[in-house]
């Protein structure tokens, strides 16, 4: 469905994506991952055609992105990480006006809007002028445009931004249930846990390519050993085996409680300024930190914290 190859983009002097090779099958849900910066929004603007890349391929269907654009927009879905809806027409008039954008009309139309009402939960909102709505019903209904008409292949990038226990609850019911009926979609979250429960593959971009690529199962097999991190006041000392960085030193382990009594145990003067231990224990988290080296930004505070009485 999709199938992305050598893709290339520089902003400037800043290479973003070098070379960066993806393919995403009909039916499946690819969780796409990577720090802050890494190029998930630039990946996800070039193969919905939004800007445009400085080499590669990508092909769609078939179809070649860069030439084929035209025929393809109508089997993309795209629902960018910037907010697109027009604040002064009604909910409603955004979820017609950008339905009719993808040759959605009449009856068809009509139904498509109640029924993606219904699955984001917008019915008693439609009537209401955009502009008006809060941050999580705007996501909504940014996101709600994108599954207007039926694509083939669904760009979703972190659409669940703002949105409250039940609204993503529902987001994530109403991606599986288009993947069921054989739709591709690239979703781009921080939430690792979204991508565990949608049992969706998993892509870690790092580095301008992606580093890691398969199902859940095995890229947390192949990865993941359980972390420890260590935190101390002011800068952590250097412990040979360590990650360092900053305040935190970190490894990845079979047995982490073992490994941080043995680390505390070399610490020396510096056990006073110790502030807190963590074992992230084995799941995308520690699969995620083993590939790049680092938590994923926005969710290190929903890490498990285990404090160790000293
Ligand atoms: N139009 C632009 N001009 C210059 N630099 C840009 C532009 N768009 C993005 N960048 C830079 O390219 C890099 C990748 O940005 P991108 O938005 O693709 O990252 P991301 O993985 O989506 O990050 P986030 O998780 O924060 O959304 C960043 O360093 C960003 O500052
Ligand atoms: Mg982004």
């Amino acid at each position: 469905m999709l199938r992305i190859r050598g893709l290339s983009k520089s902003y400037g002097r800043l290479a973003v994506l070098r070379g960066l090779d993806l393919d995403v099958q009909p039916g499946e849900i690819c969780g796409l991952i990577g720090r802050n910066g890494a190029g998930k929004t630039t990946l996800v603007s070039i193969v919905s055609g939004l800007c445009a890349a400085d080499g590669g391929s990508v092909r769609i269907d078939g179809l070649d992105a860069f030439r084929d654009m035209r025929r393809i927009r109508t089997r993309l879905g795209v629902a960018p990480q910037d907010m697109g809806i027009y604040p002064t027409l009604s909910v409603h008039a955004n979820l017609e006006f950008f339905g009719g954008l993808n040759g959605v009309r009449g009856t068809a139309l009509r139904r498509r809007i109640a029924a993606v009402a219904e699955e984001l939960s917008l019915e008693d909102l439609l009537s209401r002028c955009a502009g008006t709505l809060s941050g999580g019903q705007k996501r909504r209904l940014h996101t709600a445009l994108a599954l207007l008409h039926t694509s083939s292949l669904l760009f979703l990038d972190e659409p669940t931004v703002g949105a409250d226990v039940v609204s993503r609850g529902e987001l994530l019911a109403a991606v599986r249930r288009l993947a069921c009926e054989g739709c591709a979609v690239v979703y781009a979250t921080h939430h690792l846990a979204e991508i565990e429960e949608m049992g969706a593959s998993v892509a870690i971009l790092e580095g301008g390519v992606i580093q890691e690529r398969g199902d859940l199962a095995s890229v947390v097999a192949r990865h993941g050993h359980s972390t420890v991190e260590l935190e101390f006041a002011g800068e952590a000392p250097v412990l040979d085996g360590w990650e360092h960085d900053g305040a935190f030193i970190r490894r990845a382990a079979p047995d982490p409680a073992r490994a941080a009594a043995a680390a505390i145990a070399s610490l020396d003067g510096a056990a006073t300024r110790l502030r807190n231990v963590r074992i992230v224990p084995t799941n995308l988290q520690s699969a995620y930190l083993a590939v790049t080296g680092r938590a994923p930004d926005p969710i290190v505070s929903e890490m498990e914290l285990v404090d160790v009485v000293a």
